[in-house]
């Protein structure tokens, strides 16, 4: 077996930039990309765990002074730039050159009158950003065949470029088909350097090889090409994400085996790859020696598992836990050296403490986040676990529509981030909870279920939208149904205040609303809701109706036994002389407080003996005076009082005036028929 590597191969520069800028990013403060730098699983894993995070939009983005957004490789469209700085987003800008290069390129020619021909593929970002820069009015081709279906007309000028990773042989087809089909038609070949020397490399790597591998993710577009292109050459060509992947059956001791890799695949990748291949080609030399001796036949894929014991970065294992130091798990993963889970790797939530989870001897499935971290041990991930069977556990709940619980972590300007199974998963505001919610801030930290209302697998992480408004309505419902059928009009609960208004308050009383008016809120009477109460007030109160259609409920906190005017006529028998203050002034009289929420009419005939025009010229808000007791009406709640009567005792003056003014007040005490100025409140 003969191994040989592509001259060119892997990372290239824009993508190295892109990727060594963001971990000096990191080092500075909180980094957020806009979309996935790579389309490497693997580079992705890394960052992840750098704390770096992926929006696919300038709105996802939080303004916060110590979040720097990056902008990758494949570039953005003009738009983006203007997004950001309206937001006051500080951002690092890590396209590539050569991409930057060909923007600037689509733009002069949309502004000199060409229509722009993009050969890409339209979906891909760099050729969306370009189209951008051409004022979003590009044509984007991605085969010939595309190119003899259109109708072009040949009034206009056409300008053709590439996405700088397109197929060479591709865009030279349909370079060639435009200039038979165009009149007015110019071109400038735009694949980078680093992409057509990749590809030239890979072609002649496959002419030779008898197995041909590409490393790459498979949603890597120039992977997807380096794969066309080995496949056109070397019917064994594999596009393969971890050499682990591999299916070793295929292979054989006289293979030549050509390797190369994609622009977005690491370095790390492509060693491991030559090592196991390495590995494997010694194994099989010793095999060879080994069948001669014995002269036994082995199959060739049974004894590579037995004689070479791997790892990779990206693996998932099972191992058994030795020993948990200081929050730090240690994993015997039956490898030469042992895997250790680092704190912050144990759980999403950094409250758990992995001793309360696991102990010596458990088994535990663990990811590999490195193989060697420098001092020989394998560093090793449960949260990624956790998050791969959270997005399993995701996807399988958009599609039953079955809610499933979360943690939210974190507040932004557009709503919350909530963490499903190690996944955090984004919830817009307007989805947080049945009614309008201004200070989302009241749900960090609660463990609430949610809908996934939406699912884009294609987005790199998915974009995986959250949601709850109608769930909490259907909650709020059931626990109102609930808590209506155990309730009676007369009834006695309690609960807490939750909101005040000036009508009244509002008191949860157990799933369901009350409504305490403010008429409701005592007997006597209140001004101001708040001065009776305020929210998170522990209250208890009395059914006074239940609208069962409706769910709406109102309470009293009046009862019979607060009631002041209970047992009314005992504490003051008519008669009796007491002190009262003045309250209340009214033409006809004034009315005097002899207790918190009782008060009684002095009517003007019965302020003094002599004649009294208005009852202020005797008597003043406040002034304390002896009364007494003429009348109670326990039914109407009149008492009627007498200064004049408080002083000599005769009875002779009191006279009919005094009911008929009562008559014209209601029961706040307001006089309907007095004109507005003259009342008093
Ligand atoms: Fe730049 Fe070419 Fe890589 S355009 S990102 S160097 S493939």
């Amino acid at each position: 077996m003969e191994i040989i590597l592509a001259d060119v191969h892997g990372f290239c520069f824009g993508v190295k930039r892109a990727v060594d800028g963001v971990y000096d990013a990191v080092k500075k403060g909180r980094v957020v990309t806009l979309g996935p730098v790579t389309h490497n699983k693997r580079v992705l894993a890394q960052m992840a765990d750098a704390g770096v995070s992926v929006v696919n939009s300038v709105d996802e983005v939080s303004v916060r002074k110590d979040i720097t957004v990056v902008l990758r490789a494949h570039g953005v469209a003009p738009h983006v730039y203007e997004e950001l700085n309206e937001k006051g987003l500080k951002y690092i800008d890590l396209t590539c050159p050569c991409v930057a290069d060909n923007q600037k390129l689509a733009k002069k020619m949309h502004e000199d009158g060409f229509v722009v021909i993009v050969a890409g593929d339209a979906a891909h970002p760099e050729v969306v950003g370009i189209n951008g820069w051409a004022g979003d009015a590009a044509i984007i081709i991605s085969s010939f065949e595309e190119v003899s279906n259109r109708k072009w007309d040949n009034r206009r000028k056409y300008f053709l470029i590439s996405q700088t990773t397109f197929s060479a042989e591709i865009f030279d087809q349909i370079s060639h088909l435009l200039h038979q089909n165009i009149k007015n038609f110019s071109v400038q070949n735009t694949i980078c350097k680093a992409t057509i020397d990749r590809q030239n490399a890979c072609a002649q790597l496959a002419k030779k090889a008898t197995k041909m591998l590409i490393l790459g993710d498979t949603t890597s577009s120039n992977s997807k090409k380096l794969y066309d292109i080995s496949r056109n050459l070397q019917k064994n060509t594999y596009l393969i994400e971890n050499i682990a992947d591999l299916d070793l059956k295929n292979f054989s001791t006289c293979d030549i085996i050509g390797i190369t890799a994609g622009a977005s695949t690491p370095p790390d990748a492509i060693k491991e790859a030559i090592k196991l291949m390495s590995e494997i080609e010694k194994n099989l030399n010793n095999a060879e020696v080994v069948e001669q001796e014995s002269n036994e036949t082995e199959n060739f894929e049974d004894m590579l598992k037995e004689s070479v014991t791997t790892l990779h970065t990206g693996q998932v294992v099972t191992g058994k836990v030795i020993s948990i130091v200081n929050g730090e798990v240690m994993v015997d993963l039956q490898y030469k050296s042992d895997g250790i889970i680092q704190r912050g790797q144990f759980s999403e939530n950094s409250d758990v403490n992995p001793s309360d989870e696991v102990s010596p001897g458990d088994e535990i499935t663990v990811f590999v986040l490195r193989v060697n971290d420098g001092d020989g041990n394998v560093l090793l991930s449960k949260k990624r676990v956790d998050a791969q069977r959270g997005y399993k556990d995701i996807d399988a709940a958009f599609v039953s529509k079955e809610p499933l619980m979360g943690k939210i972590v974190e507040v932004t300007k557009g709503g919350l981030i909530v963490n499903i199974g190690g996944v955090r998963v984004f919830v817009p505001s307007s989805q947080v909870s049945a009614r309008f919610t201004r200070d989302l801030s009241e749900f960090m930290g609660q463990e609430l279920l949610f809908s996934i209302l939406e699912l884009d697998k294609s987005k790199r992480p998915w974009r995986i939208i959250g949601g709850r408004k109608e769930l909490a309505a259907k909650l709020e419902k059931e626990a109102r149904d609930k808590a209506l059928e155990g309730l009676e009009e007369g009834s006695k609960v309690s609960g807490n205040v939750t909101s005040v208004a000036k009508f009244g308050a509002f008191v949860d009383i157990g799933g369901v609303d009350g409504l305490i008016h403010v008429t409701e809120l005592g007997w006597g009477r209140t001004k101001k809701v708040e001065d009776a109460l305020k929210v998170g007030d522990k209250v208890e109160a009395y059914v006074i109706k239940i609208n069962r259609e409706t769910g709406k409920i109102s309470l009293t906190l009046k009862s019979v036994e607060n009631d002041p005017w209970h047992n009314l006529l005992t504490r003051y028998p008519v008669g009796s002389i007491v002190i009262g203050k003045v309250v209340r002034m009214m033409p006809f009289g004034a009315f005097i407080e002899i207790e918190e929420g009782i008060d009684g009419l002095v009517h003007i005939s019965q302020i003094a003996h002599k004649h009294v025009k208005h009852p202020e010229d005797v008597l003043s808000i406040g002034q304390e005076v002896e009364v007494k007791i003429m009348e109670i009406d326990t039914d109407k709640r009149r008492i009627s009082l007498s200064v004049k009567q408080a002083i000599d005792m005769d009875y002779d003056d009191y006279d009919d005036d005094y009911d008929d003014d009562y008559d014209d007040y209601d029961d706040d005490g307001y006089d309907d028929a007095a004109p507005e100025e003259t009342t008093e409140e």
